[in-house]
């Protein structure tokens, strides 16, 4: 039992509120099933379960991921990284699911997509590697303890070098990738470096992407990088890895006291209770199992999965709380402060030259092209679906991936799509009715896409120059815009009926607001979150991926610290 006022919140020394706790809480329990757990192998799960579990040979690290192991099929989606858009589709390897209505959107939801596998959002994403594009400023301005410019360059660099990010060879490239280069010039964007130094201005341009994908054409995910080799290597002894359990919710200490965990002391994590993914929708109540951990939980359950974990376990605000009949334990504004993004895509058709072979459906449907990618050496299925980033910096700024490939195959087509930056704010909260607290059931998420004047302004004035580009194409490229179309005046509404969701999510349980500096829960002394969803702001003109492995590189160094010798 944890006692609260024996540890005050004060003793934030929280190696030493750690073991007091534990000692607490082990006595009349049974043994823990492992030192550390950590819910969700997906992107930051798998890089904080291999560098802890290497770094510390004694510690027993446990990393319950709940999409199942793949088969061939699903291997293939997640490793073609032409052939991503088939996994989203896919509910083994991907969870599909809608927004809420988007004020801003006329009232429309958008299509949400995550991953559901080992690897997480990794293995199905876009693969692109983008850093943000302010030298370490945005990361050093998160809040997390010790992560200045320089130590997040430090981990950015090491994330980096572990996926072997590169921009693509000759091989694996795009057609065409010359001429939208000069498109972009005569649009006014300039090439420029992904390094982001410079003055603001000079940010604005574009460049070949690096992208997290092998020199043969396969996707490096988290899983392959990480958690592949230190199974096979340092970890053989101290690392586990459970697929297809779902972790419903973490196992509070039980404590004295009213008001909950937060005037008193710190609550405790036990553990977590488990139940088999493969129970979705067969009727009956899962079948609970509960795992116990010995120095704590990390939470790295994504985007959309921590948020609703801790407030399944009674953290969050308690009148939300009651109201899905869940007890609430500390009153903390989980769940708020989303910060979510939107796309606003320009596509163009052309005739002038050949079909590209990354967009040719019978090409990409010959099986000499499987055995071809299958022999390592390359072709159409080892390309990306966008190959080129842009960055703009009017209004918030907005970045946008260009490439010849589309995710439906077959037609001469150019794609590229706006990624504002967001100042809107969204929300995530437990489903509403009976499934409220059923872990299988995907969260409420508020995106609250261009929910804002400022929002809409960025995205369209970013559209207005993705128009630009296809303009700027050099005459015998015979290149026409289709997408809003040559013919259609390009306007805020035109906007709201069209923009969709740009699958860059972060902020549920964000440093400040539901974090310390350290990433432990506010008021529970053994439960972290790392991942997404603890970001308090977007990744500025980039994707989230680079910044979630960054973070996760930080954070493992820390708990190495913090677990050394217990
Ligand atoms: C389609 C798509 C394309 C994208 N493209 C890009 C891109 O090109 N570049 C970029 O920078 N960003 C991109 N992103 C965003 C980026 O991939 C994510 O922001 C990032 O990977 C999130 O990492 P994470 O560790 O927070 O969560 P995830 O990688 O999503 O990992 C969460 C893991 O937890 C598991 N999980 C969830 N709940 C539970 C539970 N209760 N119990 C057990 N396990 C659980 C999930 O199955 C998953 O494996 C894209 C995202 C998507 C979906
Ligand atoms: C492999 O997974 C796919 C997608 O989930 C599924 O459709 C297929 O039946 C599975 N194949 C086998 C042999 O289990
Ligand atoms: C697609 O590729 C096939 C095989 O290389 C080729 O024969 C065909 O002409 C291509 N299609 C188009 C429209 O270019």
């Amino acid at each position: 039992m944890v006692r609260p006022g024996a540890v005050h919140a004060m003793a934030a020394l929280a190696a030493a509120v750690t073991t007091a706790l534990l000692v607490a809480a082990t006595h009349a329990s049974p043994p823990p099933d492992a030192d550390v757990i950590i819910i969700g192998g997906g992107t930051a799960g798998c890089v904080l379960a291999a560098r802890l579990c290497a770094a510390l040979p004694r510690v027993r690290v446990l990393l319950l991921e709940r999409g199942a192991p793949r088969n061939a099929t699903e291997e293939l989606l997640v490793r073609s990284p032409r052939l991503v858009a088939g996994s989203w589709s896919t509910p083994s390897v991907a969870a599909a699911f809608p927004s809420a209505a988007n004020a801003g959107l006329r009232g429309r939801p958008v299509a949400l997509v995550t991953g559901a596998t080992l690897g997480g959002s990794s293995a199905v994403n876009a693969a692109q590697w983008s850093e943000p594009a302010d030298d370490g400023a945005g990361a050093a301005a998160w809040g997390v303890a010790h992560l200045t410019a320089t130590v997040a360059a430090r981990a950015y660099a090491r994330a980096a070098a572990t996926l072997g990010v590169r921009v693509p060879p000759r091989g694996l490239r795009h057609e065409y990738l010359t001429d939208w280069v000069a498109a972009a010039a005569a649009a006014g964007l300039p090439r420029v470096t992904d390094a982001g130094g410079g003055a603001p201005q000079s940010r604005r341009g574009v460049w070949l992407q690096r992208l997290a994908i092998d020199g043969r054409g396969r996707r490096v995910d988290a899983g392959r990088a990480y958690v592949a080799p230190a199974a096979r290597g340092a970890c053989a002894r101290n690392l586990v890895v459970r697929q297809g359990v779902t972790v419903a919710r973490v196992v509070l200490a039980p404590h004295h006291g009213r008001g909950g965990g937060r005037r008193g002391g710190l609550v405790g994590v036990v553990g977590v209770e488990v139940v088999p993914t493969a129970s979705a929708g067969d009727g009956r109540p899962p079948r609970t199992t509960t795992l116990r951990a010995r120095l704590g939980v990390i939470t790295a359950a994504g985007p959309y999965g921590s948020a609703p974990l801790l407030l399944r376990s009674g953290i969050g605000r308690p009148q939300a709380l009651r109201s899905a009949g869940v007890r609430p334990v500390v009153d903390l504004p989980v769940g708020e402060g989303l910060l979510a993004r939107s796309v606003g895509r320009v596509v163009g058709a052309y005739d002038g030259v050949p079909l590209a072979a990354v967009n040719n459906a019978t090409l990409l449907a010959d099986p000499a092209t499987l055995r071809r990618w299958r022999a390592g050496r390359g072709g159409p299925l080892g390309a990306a679906l966008s190959v080129g980033l842009g960055r703009v910096t009017t209004g918030e700024g907005a970045y946008f991936p260009a490439g010849f490939a589309s995710s439906v195959p077959g037609k001469p087509e150019y794609n590229s799509g706006c990624l504002a930056n967001p100042t809107s704010r969204g929300r995530l909260s437990l489903p509403v009715g009976a499934a409220a607290t059923d872990p299988l059931t995907p969260p409420r998420v508020e995106t609250n896409l261009l929910g804002n004047r400022r929002d809409m302004a960025t995205l369209l004035a970013c559209m207005r120059k993705l128009q630009a580009v296809v303009e700027g194409f050099r005459p015998a490229f015979g290149m026409t815009e289709t997408v809003p179309g040559a013919d259609t005046r390009l306007t805020e509404e035109l906007v709201r009926r069209t923009a969709t969701s740009g699958a860059h999510l972060v902020g549920g349980c964000s440093v400040g607001r539901v974090l310390e500096a350290t990433l432990r829960v506010k008021g529970v002394g053994n439960l972290w979150v790392v991942d997404a969803s603890a970001l308090p702001a977007m990744p500025r003109s980039a994707g989230p991926m680079a910044s979630v492995y960054m973070l996760a590189e930080h954070a493992s160094e820390a708990f190495i610290r913090q677990f050394r010798g217990q």
